[in-house]
């Protein structure tokens, strides 16, 4: 009896915190009629672009717990923009590929898209319609992402997967998986796609779990993809199915591609250079090799020891 109020105590100090994170206000929130981006989509394609976008991460202060604020991490410097002044366009069905050295801003420009964050300056359109004037569950279903952490949650293949289409038919899922080029790694685990899999459950490769991730875009079949390609990780078996697998998704869809692949890079209908958060350089590979700036240094670097085979 004399523990039960220690109990008591402790669970009310950990009810405090919950409820503190329940009432936190999130950032990015749904403006007051805002509108549902499938209709612009409907009617004009999803065109995607950035004109004078300028950003700065949230300093720690103004985005975490005051309770957690004497053991916050120390953010960015909050004087510094991590994205200044970037604009380019593509029209519907184009590629725009990303290039840049490591935190040149690639991923922040892809976090700008789906609206992890709101641009200090500019602004974000798809559609012609800028992402804030939209509903979130709109632009959910408008944009794809495949990132470089495909993330699996412990439940069963089929369920992981029904998170991109609730519902989604077992012949659906079939379908997707074997378009992601994975659906021979899956009919051979012990129950197939009722398997469980994630972080207690079976452990699937690197390049599995990005099949996976790639299998949800064709199962949610959106108009935009935004993918941060990472293929460090992925022996060369692997890397050539998931090479494949990304070429059909990408088929017919506007993408936003943070390319690290030449025959990526090569494909694109528009190469974006970023460096320390600006945009440096623009233009096709044929043009950008032609100029013999900052692009055909990044090429002859980065890019001219991997294989350009696989379209
Ligand atoms: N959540 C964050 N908070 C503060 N700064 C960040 C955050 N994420 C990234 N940054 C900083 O923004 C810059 C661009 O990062 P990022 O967009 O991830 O670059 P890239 O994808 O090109 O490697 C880097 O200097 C990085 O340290
Ligand atoms: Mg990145």
């Amino acid at each position: 009896m004399s523990n039960v109020q220690v109990d008591v105590m402790t669970a009310l100090v950990s009810l405090e915190r919950v409820l503190e994170v329940l009432d936190l206000q999130p950032t990015v929130t749904d403006a007051p009629g805002a509108a549902d981006l499938a209709d612009d989509v409907a009617r004009t394609g999803a065109s995607l672009e950035l004109d004078r976008v300028t950003f700065r991460y949230p300093s720690a202060a103004e985005v975490s717990l005051a309770s957690l604020e004497s053991v916050a991490v120390e953010g960015a410097d909050p004087t510094t923009d991590t994205l200044t002044d970037v604009s380019f366009s593509v029209p519907p069905g184009a590629m725009v590929a990303l290039v840049g050295a490591s935190g040149a801003g690639k991923t922040t420009v892809s976090q700008l898209v789906t609206r992890m964050y709101d641009p200090t300056g500019g602004a974000v359109r798809i559609a012609g319609r800028d992402v804030r004037e939209v509903t979130q569950a709109s632009l959910h279903e408008t944009v794809g992402v495949v990132t470089q952490e495909a993330h699996l949650f412990h439940d069963t293949v089929a369920e992981n997967l029904r998170y991109a289409k609730h519902d989604a038919t077992d012949a659906e899922i079939e379908e997707a998986l074997r378009r992601a080029h994975v659906w021979d790694v899956v009919s051979a685990l012990p129950a197939g796609v009722r398997t469980v899999v994630g972080d207690r459950g079976y452990r699937l490769s690197g390049g599995e779990r990005q099949r996976l991730a790639i299998a949800r875009v064709f199962l949610k079949a959106p108009d935009l993809v935004v993918l941060d390609e990472a293929t460090a990780h992925l022996d060369s078996g692997s890397e050539a199915a998931v090479q494949a697998a990304l070429a059909e998704a990408l088929r017919g869809r506007t993408s936003l591609v943070i390319a690290h692949r030449l025959s990526t890079v090569r494909a694109a209908d528009l190469i974006v250079v970023l460096d320390a958060g600006r945009v440096v350089e623009t233009g096709t590979h044929a043009d950008l090799l032609a100029r013999d700036g900052r692009y055909a240094a990044l090429y002859r670097t980065q890019f001219a020891d991997t294989p350009a085979a696989v379209a």
